[in-house]
């Protein structure tokens, strides 16, 4: 037999990066719990319908779909919203408003792999549903900065935009649905010429124009907005609203660097304000959500505004890597409990369970070595103590404690292991 290899885009997080992915993950759950949101857990397999309804084109083609034994179409997910739409039109339907839910796990797309770019990756995700109201869409930014500075990343800067602004002025050139979409997702690309060469020149220049805004701050660049889309009354509604949230974020200490006027995301089901999270080192955002105000009533519920975010948790972790972020240390100490011969091999046993019990991480001599090339492998691995369970001391109720750093031994009683060994 050949030796096997992973599927290519998928990977195998050995111990140190699985405990920088689960650091983040803890960090991301106690963010949820700062801001109420309540932890639902989805099925990693979802209806292909479900998923790839609003989902939009980019992420339809990259989605793992297939038939299961029931001849049923389905697909891994390749993000959680459409799942809780789903839930807020069935099970979570008559929760009262807002219904604030929080959701990890791995997610799959069939992206090209490169770095920070995976095919099976994770996401935390939060969503905001019940409110219209631009606390709630300020309410996902901050979490999403509290998120950042918890994981002890520098530097990290926001982008937003609103996708109210150029559909406004799609919507009242009567432009379809369907372009509309194509151009949002060439434009999220930053593809601005084929984007807009579908359209007619005044729309086109229209357009051009919006992307080409600049401007030193981020409130003058949402005026600058306001007043390219002047008759176009939604994207004029949608330039307020943007400097709305623009308003309650800065105001609550929360710097928003960037207004990008041609911000364009994946996701179809945008209708509102979006956002993305980057830091220097990478290109590519670490986190990005949005406003979505008709989902779930294309999933059959009733009319219902929500916005939500989802963040990249292994390209938090990668940019961390890469800034050096320090994990906290580990504050247990680490004990190797060996027994002298093999008739003691129950009762060395029977002591590391009481010291598990304790709370104290505890690894079992389990290759029959001798003690010396016992300690020798302790010490190899850094653990802080050896327990050597002997004979003569144990007649006594105690047992030998070896300070693997210090390379002192004491007899301890039984009765005090735990206490000495915590210090
Ligand atoms: P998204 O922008 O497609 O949004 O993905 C969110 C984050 O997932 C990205 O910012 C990125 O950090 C990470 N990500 C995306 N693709 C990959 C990949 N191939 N490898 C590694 N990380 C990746 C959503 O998924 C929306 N559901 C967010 C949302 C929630 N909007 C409203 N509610």
């Amino acid at each position: 037999m050949p030796t096997f290899q992973s599927v290519r885009g998928m990977r195998d997080l050995l111990p140190e990066e699985a405990e920088t992915l689960n650091h983040v993950i803890a960090k991301a759950r106690e963010t949820a719990e700062l801001y109420g949101y309540r932890e639902v857990i989805t099925p990693v397999v979802e209806p292909y319908e479900l998923l790839s309804a609003k989902s939009g084109e980019e992420i339809r083609q990259r989605m793992f779909t297939f038939k299961d034994l029931g001849d049923r179409t389905v697909a891994l997910r390749p993000e959680f919203t459409a799942s809780i739409a789903r839930l807020a039109t069935t099970a979570l339907k008559n929760e009262p408003k807002p219904l604030r839910t929080f959701s990890v796990g791995s997610v799959y797309r069939y992206d090209e792999p490169q770095r920070g770019r995976y095919r099976e990756f994770w996401q935390s995700d939060f969503e905001v549903i019940g409110s219209n109201r631009p606390e709630a869409d300020a309410e996902i930014i901050l979490l999403t900065n509290s998120l950042m500075k918890a994981t002890g990343l520098r530097n990290y800067t926001f982008k937003i935009g609103h996708i109210g602004v150029i559909r406004g002025i799609l919507s009242q050139e009567n432009v379809d649905d369907k372009t509309q979409n194509a151009i949002l997702q060439r434009m999220d690309k930053k593809e601005y010429d084929e984007a807009f060469n579908i359209l007619n020149p005044r729309i086109s220049r229209t357009l051009q124009g919006l992307v080409e805004l600049k401007s030193s701050s981020a409130f003058e660049t949402v005026k600058k907005i306001k007043a390219h889309v002047k008759g176009y009354d939604d994207a004029e509604v949608a330039a307020d609203n943007l400097f709305e949230i623009l308003k309650l974020v800065t105001e609550s200490g929360c710097e928003i660097e960037t207004v990008d006027p041609g911000f364009g995301r994946g996701l179809e089901y945008y209708t509102g304000t979006i956002f993305e999270v980057y830091t220097p080192e990478l290109d590519i955002a670490l986190g990005g959500g949005g406003r979505y105000d008709r989902l779930i009533e294309v999933f059959g519920g009733e009319p219902t505004p929500a916005t939500g975010v989802a963040h990249g948790l292994d390209r938090i972790a990668l940019a961390m890597g890469m800034q050096k972020t320090a994990l906290p240390t580990r504050r247990e100490k680490r004990v190797l409990v060996i027994p002298v011969n093999e008739e003691l091999r129950g009762e060395a046993l029977k002591i590391s369970q009481r010291l598990r019990e304790a709370g104290i991480p505890v690894e079992f001599e389990i290759m029959g070595r001798k003690m010396a090339k016992a300690l020798e492998d302790a010490d190899r691995r850094q653990m802080n103590y050896a327990v050597i369970v002997g004979e003569r001391e144990l007649k006594e109720g105690s047992v030998v404690v070896r300070d693997l750093a210090k390379r002192e031994q004491t007899v301890v009683a039984i009765e005090k292991l735990s206490e000495k060994i915590r210090g």
